[in-house]
């Protein structure tokens, strides 16, 4: 199909270089239209055939109809006037749902979309315009309505550049999947579609969205395809409009502006998915790509030299040449070409913004390549996880591109791999505009929690600023719509977000998102979303910071000399530790000291007791030390493949169907290190609990491995063999042989009656004396699994998932099944997690409801790979602050509760710990050393991961 589009051109043509090709329909549509004529327009069709002295109204109005088109065609790419308060007004009000009264926000703490401005401030808005920001207490409050914030901190609304919401809804159904336009695997450009025309103005997950405050995102077609349609802007606001229906055009930030008037995006991809998709390498894909814009810079060039010859013709008003010209210019012209290339000419016009899909060096150097072959701008690389690496070559193409990427998201494919977490901080110091956004469209990739990204990547070195900017500012010029979004400023869109902590700190959470002015949270439903528990203050700080970095000389003295066997270490400055025993809470203010000596606590004291132990000790002097027990994850697939999605870096995945002969055991093909692991490290996860990687129903035996890197699998690298028997239940189970959720129940209920007396791991996980971990997500199916628990108490039967635990809590609690919960900060995401909570504003956090009805969970993390491994602490940290928990109970379900729930019989006196500078409950905490609870030895000393 593709192949048709390109004509053969006539070798020698030197005025008309090239032809259009002329489809059969289009001739067919004129043949007709002229038919047309003939009957209904007589009189025309007389002066035609009698007269070439008199031009008919049909090309007349041909002839002006193109010259409308050229002067549309030659239309610069929009400048927005710089706006000042008064000077204009937003599109998107209106009088009758718009915002209605004048609205004083008092006394805030204000980043204003370039920093986090001194002192207090009062920021004015009416419909939906921000009318002024003064310093606090400046506000005429007359006919307004006020809101105090006493110092709560205000931000711009935050901008995503780059989502797939309302293209694909949730819940996730093939059916609303309307992202890729892949058909039959046969053209890998369609440049022509257009994501608007793909949106449902329902979509549920935009509600939940800007409930994370993010107000303004940019909809993407997906990236299957080289050049993938065209984008557009929307509001997270459903039914906006005046009629509050779900209607597409509400939603558009530019909804108000004549349509030629909009901005325009392109969504442009390279690397591996198109060619996976396509089967072609990336020379073809190139050659595709190059080819399709000769083309169009063949048709651009044909529509200026024709527009030339339209207005001479025109203007000489001679009226045979213009009736030969318009006879000409029907025979040479396709509309229906014009159109499929309208999107790609307007790209070479400067008309549209381009953001392409890239994510290593050397396809961004391609990209370039032909950026300068064709002149067309770059907006903005998306994901490019690898830009780090030549900021350079990118910031050189004097382009400014934003590169719009991920803070730790990765790993999950090749040109995913290497990622750095400090890519931030790298870009930014070469001076690369950066931005997070989301890519949302699965749990994972929840654009609710886009500014978790900036919060992540500031504790990884960006600055405070910077970190900010990368969700609101940088992306509002990325995508030109700065004049409108991204600040909050006088002339702005009033999209404001109140926070309930500084932004940057963890869990920090919208208590108001304002949309065009329009409050969008229910007060009382962001109130009842927290738990009324008061942990004290103390415990949740907010506090923030960036991970300490010692010079490598300092670093590496000190780990050969406490990587002795028996190395003697004296800690200074600790001010809280999570051990049991007699100084659990060390709250004195200058800290408590702590000798460790071949592995032991030899003392933990004030500084003075501890003296004697501690002679001939290697001093480590921290500031505002927090001791853990080593954390345990339950990992996605930990050691049993280094790139996520390819079976070829290490284990595989087995293709277990309904096959219950042959265990897949994790035991037998895992790998002690690897990214993951050095990310695992730097979190204080000293263990992880991996299962074999399926497709189907029966999940395998999982393994607990050390995360330290320094054991293997001869010499303790094993934790223990068999942790637990796993199997899966719901939609991610079923498989040819069992294709339905209910044959799944059946085969486990068979498989508990046939296996009871045998004398293997079955029999143990069929009688009770082996964890059964089964994994389900639907609360009907969860009481599925509680009626077997019911039927056989003895059964040590542990929930996984558990999106809709939460209302079945009570139950789970009296059945005794212990959780071990991915769905922390979950999401209806898919039809059978419907009922998955969204989380605070929107709701409770599933961490409270379980912990009120007393059932016994742990945190795991679920995805495509493990790059998220190294926040586990904080991901606690999360469900603390709103489930009413405290920072004991936090540490524990990401460690003791893991070990409990799958009876890793860990013995306190053998435990693994991990010293951290600072409070890993916040961001920016970094481990110092893990002491490995086995053998004593330092299992990692300052480690460091990209
Ligand atoms: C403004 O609109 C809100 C919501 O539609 C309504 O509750 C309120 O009464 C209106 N206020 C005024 C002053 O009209
Ligand atoms: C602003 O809030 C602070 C409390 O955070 C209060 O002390 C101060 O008086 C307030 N200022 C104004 C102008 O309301
Ligand atoms: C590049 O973009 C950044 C962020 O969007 C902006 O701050 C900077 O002024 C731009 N630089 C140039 C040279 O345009
Ligand atoms: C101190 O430790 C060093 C090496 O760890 C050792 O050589 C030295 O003898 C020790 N001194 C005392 C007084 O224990
Ligand atoms: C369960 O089965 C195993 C293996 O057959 C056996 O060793 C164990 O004693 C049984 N335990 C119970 C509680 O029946």
């Amino acid at each position: 199909m593709y192949k048709q589009l390109i004509p053969e051109l006539p070798p020698t043509q030197p005025r008309r270089q090239f032809r259009p090709k002329v489809s059969l329909s289009l001739i067919t549509l004129i043949v007709l239209v002229l038919g047309l004529q003939l009957i209904v327009l007589p009189r025309y069709v007389y002066r035609i055939s009698t007269s070439q002295e008199h031009l008919n109204s049909f090309q007349l109005a041909k002839l002006d109809a193109r010259l409308e088109q050229c002067r549309e065609l030659n239309t610069p790419p929009i400048n927005y006037p710089a706006t000042t308060a008064g000077s204009r007004t937003n599109p998107r009000w209106n009088s009758v749902t718009g915002q209605n009264e004048t609205i004083v926000l008092r006394n805030a703490t204000l980043f204003d979309g370039e920093t986090i401005l001194k002192g207090r401030f009062d920021i004015v808005f009416k419909k939906g315009i921000i009318e002024s920001v003064g310093t606090a207490g400046s506000a005429s409050i007359a006919d307004a309505k006020v809101v105090e914030l006493e110092g709560g901190f205000l931000t711009p609304g935050l901008v995503d550049m780059h989502s797939h919401h309302l293209a694909f809804t949730w819940p996730l159904l093939s059916s609303t999947d309307d992202t890729n336009e892949v058909h039959d695997r046969t053209e890998p450009i369609t440049s022509q579609v257009r994501i608007l025309d793909s949106l449902k103005a329902y979509d549920p997950a935009t509600t939940i969205i800007a409930s994370g405050g993010v107000t303004t995102s940019l909809i993407l077609p997906g990236s299957a395809n080289i050049m993938g349609g065209e984008a557009v802007v929307v509001k997270n606001m459903l039914n906006s409009g005046a009629d509050s229906e779900i209607v597409v055009e509400d939603l558009l930030l530019e909804h108000g502006i004549p349509k030629g008037q909009r901005r325009r995006y392109m969504k442009m991809a390279c690397g591996e998915n198109p060619r996976r998709v396509y089967k072609h390498t990336r020379m073809g894909n190139a050659w595709y790509f190059r080819k399709h814009m000769e083309r169009a810079k063949e048709l651009k060039d044909w529509q200026d030299a024709s527009c030339l010859e339209t207005a001479a013709v025109r203007q000489s008003g001679n009226v045979a040449a213009m009736s030969e010209f318009v006879n000409r210019l029907v025979q040479e012209e396709s509309a229906t070409e014009l159109l499929e290339y309208d999107s790609t000419i307007a790209m070479l016009r400067g008309q549209v913004g381009i953001n392409v899909h890239c994510y290593e060096p050397e396809d961004f150097e391609d990209m370039l390549l032909h950026s300068k072959e064709f002149g067309f701008r770059i907006q903005a690389f998306h994901h490019a996880l690898e830009a780090w690496q030549v900021p350079e070559m990118i910031k050189i193409s004097g382009e400014n591109i934003t590169i719009a990427t991920f803070a730790e998201f990765a790993l999950y494919k090749q040109e995913a791999y290497n990622a750095n977490l400090y890519a931030g901080k790298i870009l930014a110091e070469h001076g690369v505009p950066v931005a997070y956004k989301s890519d949302h469209v699965e749990v994972e990739t929840n654009a609710k929690y886009l500014l978790f990204q900036a919060a992540t990547a500031h504790s990884f070195g960006l600055a405070t600023d910077l970190a900010l900017q990368s969700v609101t500012s940088v992306p509002a010029r990325s995508m030109e719509i700065d004049h409108r979004v991204g600040f909050v400023r006088p002339g702005y869109d009033a999209d404001i977000v109140l926070w309930d902590s500084h932004p940057l700190s963890v869990g920090a959470t919208p208590l108001q998102v304002f949309i065009d002015g329009r409050a969008t949270l229910d007060p009382e439903k962001v109130e009842s979303s927290r738990s009324k528990v008061v942990v004290p203050n103390s415990e949740h700080s907010a506090a923030l910071s960036v991970r300490a970095n010692p010079s490598v000389e300092m670093k590496e003295s000190l780990c050969a000399e406490i990587g002795q066997p028996g190395a003697k270490i004296k800690i200074q400055g600790i001010t809280k530790s999570f051990l049991d025993g007699p100084s659990a809470d060390a709250s004195s203010s200058k800290g408590l000291t702590m000798v460790i000596e071949g592995g032991k606590i030899a003392c933990f004291d004030t500084e003075d007791q501890c003296l004697s132990a501690s002679a001939n000790s290697t001093l480590i002097r921290l500031r505002e030390a927090h001791v853990l027990p080593g954390l345990t994850a339950v990992s996605v697939a930990l050691g049993l493949g280094e790139i996520a999605t390819d079976d070829s870096t290490g284990d595989g995945t087995a293709n277990t169907g309904s096959d219950l002969e042959s265990i897949p055991y994790a035991k037998y093909g895992v790998h002690l290190d690897g990214k993951s692991f050095a990310r695992a490290r730097i979190g204080g996860v000293t263990k992880a609990i991996t299962a074999p990687k399926t497709r189907g129903f029966p999940g395998g035996v999982s393994v607990a491995i050390k995360t330290s890197g320094k054991k293997n699998i001869l010499n303790g690298g094993i934790f223990k063999d068999d942790v637990a028997l796993h199997f899966k239940v719901g939609s991610a189970a079923k498989s040819d042989k069992l294709p339905t959720v209910s044959s799944g129940i059946a085969k486990l209920r068979q498989f508990l009656t046939e296996n009871k007396e045998k004398d293997s791991i079955y029999g143990r996980a069929a009688n009770g004396s082996f964890p059964l971990v089964v994994h389900a997500e639907n609360e009907f199916d969860i009481q599925q699994l509680i009626k077997i628990k019911q039927e056989t108490p003895a059964l040590d039967l542990v929930l996984f998932g558990g999106g809709g635990a939460h209302l079945v809590a009570n139950e789970l609690a009296a059945a005794n099944i212990p959780v071990v919960l991915t769905a922390n900060r979950g999401a209806p995401d898919t039809f059978e997690k419907i009922n998955t909570l969204p989380g605070p504003p929107l709701s409770k956090m599933p961490a409270e409801i379980l912990s009120n009805a007393g059932v016994t969970f742990g945190l795991a993390i679920e995805g495509e790979s493990d790059s998220h491994i190294h926040n586990i602490p904080i991901e606690a940290a999360w469900a603390a602050k709103y489930a009413g928990l405290s920072s004991k109970q936090a540490v524990d379900l990401v460690s003791r509760n893991i070990e409990k729930i799958l009876s890793l019989d860990v013995k306190e006196e053998s435990r693994d710990f991990v010293i951290y500078e600072g409070n890993p409950l916040e961001f920016g905490a970094s481990v110092v050393l893990s002491v490995d609870g086995e053998d004593g030895m330092v299992a990692t000393c300052w480690p460091e991961a990209t």
